[in-house]
């Protein structure tokens, strides 16, 4: 099975879990969308009004300026893969509580695995939280770090959520600077895993 069809077999399991919270409220479910063969998988919080009309993350305009965003940096929106914390929009947008991140949980990291990401950015505090927690993102925006996600090291990089940056001009400067690191980020990410498999080649060929 490729990956779409990975997917596809995931939202379909999802879409029949009865046991989901905010799905007696919601119109559609949000699953995700973009390029399954992505190397960079973008989490946000939850689907809001046009993402729960729709069944599509990022389509409003938290969505339209992400799409901006992706363009100054050469990416079009279709070649990432984006999704959500959580995957049925919240009543009023309200923040995801604790055991409903919980209850997504599982479908998350079933994303998450099935693209098999090279870098994870985080948009807002509660993707980041899963990946740095206890962190601010005052502090940590922008900044790679190496983490263990469910025994695979990934990049991870926090960045502002789009929705934010729409209600304060200085978080949308910082959003615009943080996405125009994101190509060397790539880069070196992807050089870093070349090395490792030279290192890994040369390990093998001393014991030979
Ligand atoms: N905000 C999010 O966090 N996710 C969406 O899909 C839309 C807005």
């Amino acid at each position: 099975m490729d990956k779409k069809q990975k997917l596809e077999e995931l939202r379909n399991k999802m879409k029949s879990d009865q046991s989901l919270p905010l799905r007696q409220g919601a119109t559609n479910l949000a699953f995700g969308d973009g390029d399954p063969e992505s190397e960079l998988l973008f989490i946000g919080e939850g689907p809001g009004y046009w993402e729960d009309m729709k069944g599509i993350p990022f389509v409003g305009n938290a969505g339209a300026l992400l799409n901006q965003l992706l363009s100054l940096i050469g990416i079009p929106r279709n070649k990432i893969y984006i999704t959500n914390v959580i995957h049925y929009r919240a009543p009023e947008n309200r923040d995801p509580d604790p055991s409903e991140i919980n209850a997504f949980k599982p479908y998350l990291d079933g994303i998450i695995k099935i693209i098999d990401p090279k870098v994870i950015i985080t948009l807002g505090r509660f993707s980041m939280a899963k990946f740095l927690p206890g962190v601010m993102i005052s502090n940590v925006h922008g900044k790679p770090s190496m983490v263990d996600v469910n025994g695979k090291e990934i990049t991870i990089v926090p960045m502002y959520h789009p929705a934010a940056a729409l209600r304060n001009g200085e978080v949308k400067l910082k959003l615009k600077n943080d996405f125009l690191k994101l190509p060397e980020i790539l880069t070196s990410t992807n050089n870093d895993k070349k090395n490792d498999k030279i290192t890994k080649k040369e390990e093998q060929m001393n014991l030979i």
